[in-house]
């Protein structure tokens, strides 16, 4: 099969790195976001990145406005009944994409397929509330999208093989390296991420050291890119919340059980660097 349009539904932090990856790598992109707000966010966070990447000389002016003329937003679920292949990356609330799946399923082509970028929910319960349930999987980018390399592919027990190859030679149409997931709970990367991110996290409310003190010790001491603290406010509290939740909901596993320092964090609307404030302060940049 072969993709040519490419629909993105949520144009947030990973929706717009989707999308913005989908149209530098030659696909026509279209976006979705629910209000014109959030959707102009989304589109000028896309536009400044290709803008610095041209500041850089990574890519040329003329890329820049092929690629602008590549992406396109909408409010209007209808305009992607002619996309081949279309990513959610909305909130992670089941209930909320219980309902859009459906919705897609009735307006998209019956050969397009539907994927998902959930980080931990469950793609077969997705699959199953739509008529192609063989042409849904999983499709799991890392933050910052762009420049992250990995792809995790998520197969249900519906998603045919087709679906998968498709999905695969995608992923690295996308300059990305995919990997094959079975659809339990936090995959392979949240897996095995999660349970250090909430270590730290319990390490800070147990006073066994200080944030500044954690992170450098990861980074030094293991050569990881960033500390895990300064991973979560990158990544998002909220985001690790909802992950960590699915996970323990799935295995009943004390190590996935959310701090309640973290759980408090998220309640007080210190979500990370998006909302200015995590375990570091943002404000000021
Ligand atoms: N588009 C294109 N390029 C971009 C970009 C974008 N949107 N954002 C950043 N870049 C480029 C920058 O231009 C820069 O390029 P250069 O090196 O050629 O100048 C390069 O990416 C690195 O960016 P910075 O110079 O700003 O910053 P760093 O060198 O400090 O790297 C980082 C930043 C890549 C985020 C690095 O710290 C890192 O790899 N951190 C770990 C990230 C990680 O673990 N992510 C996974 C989180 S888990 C997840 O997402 C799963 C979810 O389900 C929870």
């Amino acid at each position: 099969m072969t993709i040519r349009k490419v629909g993105v539904i949520g144009a947030g932090l990973m929706g717009s790195g989707i999308a913005q990856t989908c149209a530098q790598s030659g696909y026509e992109t279209l976006v979705r976001e629910v209000n014109q707000q959030f959707l102009d966010k989304g589109m000028t966070r896309i536009h400044g990145a290709w803008d610095m990447m041209a500041s850089k000389g990574k890519i040329t002016a003329g890329q820049v406005a092929e690629n602008k003329a590549r992406l396109h937003g909408t409010l209007d679920l209808a305009d992607f009944a002619d996309c081949d292949l279309v990513i959610e990356a909305i909130i992670e609330n089941m209930e909320e994409k219980l309902r859009l799946f459906p919705a897609l399923d009735a307006i998209l082509r019956p050969n397009a397929l539907i994927l998902s970028n959930t980080s931990s929910l469950n793609v077969t319960q997705m699959g199953a509330v739509t008529k192609r349930a063989d042409k849904v999987c999983g499709l799991h980018f890392f933050n910052p999208v762009p420049v992250m390399k990995l792809v995790e592919i998520i197969q249900t027990i519906s998603t045919s093989k087709e679906t998968i190859e498709t999905v695969r030679q995608f992923a690295t149409s996308l300059g990305k390296t995919p990997v094959l997931a079975k659809d339990t709970a936090g995959f392979i990367v949240n897996f095995l991420l999660i349970p250090y991110l909430l270590a730290a996290i319990r390490m800070l409310e147990n006073g066994m050291a200080s944030r500044e003190d954690i992170d450098t010790a990861m980074k030094l001491g293991c050569g990881y890119p960033m500390g895990p603290l300064t991973l979560l406010d990158y990544v998002g509290l909220d985001t690790t919340l909802w992950a960590a939740e699915a996970i323990f909901e799935e295995y009943k596993e004390p190590l996935y059980a959310p701090p309640p320092l973290l759980r408090r964090m998220v309640l007080s609307g210190m979500t990370g660097r998006k909302s200015g404030k995590g375990f570091y302060d943002y404000s000021a940049s």
